[in-house]
């Protein structure tokens, strides 16, 4: 699909999820008088279920907050953290997982780390609502360890749920975790840093965690190379 598809194909897929979520379940072929002549002798088609089970952000979020799939997580969470921001965002950013303050407040990103990436975000002219900012596992892992490979590949498919409903042009990938898991590779962050990788027709960024730079400020010059290629890509102007 080339750019234009792309848009189209993304216009109509929030069309539809608009219509699933205001309860339409049915869309009717167009029965107009001139479309009936045109297809004339045609009987009028019968109606066919176009968005019935269709998926749509509230499901899946639904599914997310129910998932007992992963034993330990789901008796020691305190709830899951799904995603925030704009559901038609052009960017998603991606983490790893939920750490303490997110699992206490349901969102992500909203602790020391969060509050940098805040201040990134908004220095591409951005704010939290134009993006859409998610992760890769939904529920924290006990003592921040990190996300084991079982509870990735369990997870994965709301992950995926997410972005095919989101369709976003391009994907910030914040550190290794989110940049293997959906790239599936084994390349250090070092190495998938600063230049455009693909997944499913999206352009993926990759950059470092902003746990990473809370510990390394120096590496703040680096990201913000990596986020000036990504703006300059989506057309955004830096002053
Ligand atoms: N501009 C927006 O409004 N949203 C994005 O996700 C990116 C750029
Ligand atoms: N780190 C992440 O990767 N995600 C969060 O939501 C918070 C911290």
């Amino acid at each position: 699909m080339n750019r234009d598809q792309q848009r189209a194909r993304r216009a109509a897929v929030q069309s539809l999820n608009r219509l699933a979520q205001a309860g339409v379940t049915h869309l009717g072929r167009p029965t107009t008088d001139a479309l009936l002549e045109a297809e004339s002798p045609l009987e009028p088609a019968a109606e066919e279920p176009v968005t019935a089970g269709a998926d749509c952000l509230e499901i899946v979020q639904a599914d997310v907050a129910a998932c007992q799939q992963c034993a330990e997580l789901a008796s020691t969470r305190t709830q899951t953290v799904f995603g925030v921001g704009n559901p038609q965002a052009r960017l998603c950013f991606l983490g790893e997982a939920p750490g303490a303050d997110e699992d206490r407040q349901g969102e992500p990103f909203v602790g020391r780390a969060g509050k940098l990436l805040t201040r990134i975000i908004e220095a591409c002219t951005l704010t939290r609502e134009d993006v859409y900012i998610l992760n890769v596992l939904k529920c924290r892992p006990p003592g921040n360890r990190n996300p084991l490979p079982d509870e990735v590949r369990k997870c994965r498919g709301f992950l995926n749920r997410q972005l095919e409903l989101i369709q976003p042009e391009f994907i910030c990938c914040l550190g290794a975790v989110a940049a293997q898991t959906l790239l599936e590779t084994d390349l250090p962050i070092g190495k998938l840093r600063g230049d455009f990788h693909e997944y499913e027709g999206v352009r993926v960024m990759c950059t470092y965690h902003p746990a990473y730079l809370l510990r390394n400020p120096s590496a703040k010059r680096i990201v913000w190379e990596d986020m000036k290629r990504l703006m300059l890509e989506l057309d955004i102007e830096l002053s």
